[in-house]
């Protein structure tokens, strides 16, 4: 069982294993999410799936307000470093981590990656994260790929999968619906939409097709918690 807050674009807090994980954390910036108290994100570890701006915008001050490590690649765990004199656990794709009953997997991800300052991001990727009871995928910004098929062969049963779903930097709705098929997951959480004017989604036209193909997609609103 894990629990999964969503504080919108592609940030979420996951609690699995007994640690409290913050993923991509864009909140300062999103007009959508001024309800989110940043003050009250406590997470032990900050997970970047790359280093665009719209996912590590609030990492640094979080960071150091509690003192949350980063994970992600070494390009970017190492920017923190130097920069912000911020720790962190540094992966790269295929490799995998153990923070005490928590396993991390760095996968694939097709997408581009850049710091906001210009520096070198190294490749994006995606996570799979898995306890003794539960799996889930976070894809990050990422198109449709065949690489996706491996996760079933490589890891634990997903239990839910959070992918992009807001089209025109990432997948849309429809190449997720396949995703979903090829990490062979049922139930999705979609991110990366209706921030921006350019994302916005049909949520109901999503659901249905969604529906269509036997799976389902979860839309949830911003602060709403899921357990799963
Ligand atoms: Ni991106
Ligand atoms: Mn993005």
């Amino acid at each position: 069982m894990m629990k999964i807050t969503y504080l919108g674009h592609a940030a979420f807090s996951i609690e699995i294993g007994g640690q409290s994980l913050l993923i991509d954390p864009f909140i300062s910036a999103n007009e959508l999410a001024t309800e989110v108290n940043l003050d009250e994100l406590k997470p032990d570890y900050i997970l970047l799936t790359h280093g665009h701006e719209d996912h590590v915008l609030d990492a640094q001050v979080i960071a150091q307000k509690c003192g949350a490590k980063i994970v992600s690649n070494f390009e970017i765990v190492s920017w923190y470093a130097e920069h912000h004199e911020i720790e962190g656990v540094p992966m790269n794709i295929g490799g995998q981590i153990q923070l005490d009953d928590v396993t991390i997997k760095s996968v694939t991800a097709v997408h581009s990656s850049v710091l906001p300052d210009g520096s070198y991001a190294g490749n994006p990727g995606g996570f799979v994260i898995w306890d003794s009871e539960s799996c889930i995928y976070v894809a990050g910004d990422t198109a449709l790929t065949l690489d996706m098929q491996l996760i079933p062969q490589i890891c634990p049963p997903l239990a839910v999968a959070i992918l992009p779903i807001g089209d025109q930097f990432t997948m849309g709705y429809k190449d997720a619906c396949l995703a979903a098929e090829f990490v062979n997951c049922e139930q999705v959480i979609g991110c990366h939409y209706d921030t921006w004017e350019p994302l916005n989604l049909n949520h109901d036209e999503a659901q249905v097709y969604f529906a269509n193909q036997g799976k389902s997609l979860l839309l949830m609103a911003i602060g709403e918690e899921a357990y799963i």
